[in-house]
């Protein structure tokens, strides 16, 4: 088992023995590492190792189901508060933690709306702050050239790709501090997938960024930091070149050259 600093450098999230339970189901057993402020973590493993289940304990998504529990904690830096802690409301954690799904969920909502969501149920109501922070995401996204004569357009007339980076622009729209994506690529084409891989790269001055993947190139492309997950346990977690060059563990090993399972 890895220990929980990979290298120096500041921490903008520990976990720390965290495990999680669908109702008898345990599908995280006692993990523990670090997010690296303004650095991409990778996530990989094999189908069901718990991938998913992981980055949706950072922004309380398990909540809205009965039957489920956390154990352990996630503590947030530089405030040092236990995001999963009950007296914590889940609607702030989302706030400051957001999360780009695989296939992109536009609402069926204008281009503007879907971006100024957000901003709309924290109570924002002044047209100029919306104005401003609506472009401002979308800027971030690198959309607002391609939509900003459309903004009253519906979403769903975007291509995936340009949904997908509004589905961007909608989580930036909050100014989080952590943004989660979980295989952010798998539905998009290689140019698409491109020119979000560059958004990531891009994005990471101004956010830290923890990203599921099944693709090895990507992980290795846009990430500082690898974990390597199996069956629900953090197998190995490293610096990325180390996990892909040189993995102290063998699971690992057969993991990233293919010789898995
Ligand atoms: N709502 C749920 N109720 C019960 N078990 C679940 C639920 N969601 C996921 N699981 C189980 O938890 C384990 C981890 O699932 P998870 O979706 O986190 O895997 P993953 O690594 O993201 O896989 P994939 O790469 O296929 O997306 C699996 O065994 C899965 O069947
Ligand atoms: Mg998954």
């Amino acid at each position: 088992m890895s220990e929980i600093s990979a290298a120096s450098g500041l921490h903008k999230a520990t976990v720390s023995d965290l495990s999680f339970h669908y109702g008898a189901f345990r599908a995280l057993k006692g993990i523990s590492m670090v997010l690296h402020e303004k650095m991409v973590t990778a996530l990989i493993g094999p189908s069901g190792c718990g991938k998913s289940t992981f980055l949706r304990c950072f922004n309380r998504m398990h909540d809205l189901y009965p039957g489920n529990r956390y154990e352990g904690d996630i503590t947030m830096y530089p405030d040092n508060v236990n995001i999963l802690a009950p007296s914590v409301d889940p609607i702030e954690v989302r706030m400051r933690i957001s999360m780009v799904f695989q296939k992109p969920n536009p609402f069926p909502k204008s281009i503007y709306e879907n971006v100024a969501y957000g901003l709309r149920v924290r109570g924002e109501k002044r047209r100029a702050v919306l104005d401003e922070k609506v472009e401002d995401a979308l800027r971030g996204a690198a959309l607002w050239e391609e939509v900003k004569d459309r903004l009253n357009d519906l979403a769903f007339n975007l291509s995936g790709g340009q949904q997908q980076r509004m589905c961007i622009a909608r989580a930036l729209a909050t100014d989080p501090e952590i943004l989660l994506f979980d295989e952010p690529t798998s539905a998009l084409d290689p140019i698409a997938t491109a020119s979000i891989e560059e958004l990531i790269t891009d994005l990471k001055k101004k956010v830290t960024i923890l990203i599921v993947t099944h693709n090895m190139q990507q992980a290795a492309r846009v990430s500082d930091y690898t974990a390597y997950m199996y069956l629900g346990e953090l197998i190995e977690f490293d610096v990325t070149d180390t996990i892909f060059i040189k993995p102290k563990n063998k699971q690992t090993e057969d993991y990233i050259t293919g010789r898995f399972g």
